[in-house]
């Protein structure tokens, strides 16, 4: 499956999981309101413009993208550091092992942002001019 259709579809089903467990929040007390947000906020509204932004931003640019390679890495590793951030984050402050796994969660998941954020400056750099 093309990579901006992989974000996009796991930007919809974090849609899903994420607005559920709020509405599961309103009813029950439960501690997910890092899980939550972090749910929506890096599984929904992050992962959709990941997902438009490699297959739109070359095209703004007139360029292609970098590296389909590095894309295919940073939708593994975010998914992976955001479902272990979600099962950590409410926890971390009743035992260091959960502190242990955010931080490893949470650097998997800084680790996939920053390599976005290099692949696409990479992408959208306009291509050095040939001296004549
Ligand atoms: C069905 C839809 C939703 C429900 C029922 C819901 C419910 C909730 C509840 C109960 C809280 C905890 C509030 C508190 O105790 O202070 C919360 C927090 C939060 N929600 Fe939602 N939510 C929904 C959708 C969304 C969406 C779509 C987003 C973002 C795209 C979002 C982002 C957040 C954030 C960032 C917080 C944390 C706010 C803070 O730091 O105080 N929520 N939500
Ligand atoms: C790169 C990985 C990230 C890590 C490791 C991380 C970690 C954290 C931590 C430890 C908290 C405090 C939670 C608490 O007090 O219980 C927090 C809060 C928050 N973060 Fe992140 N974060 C990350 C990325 C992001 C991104 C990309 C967004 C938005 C697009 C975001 C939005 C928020 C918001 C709105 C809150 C307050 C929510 C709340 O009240 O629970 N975070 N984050």
């Amino acid at each position: 499956m093309e990579i901006s259709l992989k974000f996009a579809w796991a930007s919809l089903i974090y849609l899903l999981i994420g607005s559920t467990m709020g509405m599961i929040m309103v009813v029950d007390s439960l501690p997910f309101t890092p899980s939550h947000a972090h749910i929506l906020l890096i599984g929904f509204v992050s992962m959709m413009i990941f997902g438009v932004g490699y297959h739109l931003l070359p095209v703004f640019a007139g360029t292609d993208l970098f590296s389909l390679r590095l894309a295919e890495i940073q939708f593994w590793l975010q998914n992976i550091g955001l479902i272990g951030l979600a099962f950590t984050l409410p926890y971390r402050y009743t035992s260091h092992n959960y502190l242990l796994g955010t931080i490893i969660f949470g650097s998997m998941s800084l680790l996939a942002i920053y390599i976005f954020v290099y692949n696409i400056a990479r992408s959208i750099m306009p291509p050095k001019e040939v001296n004549k």
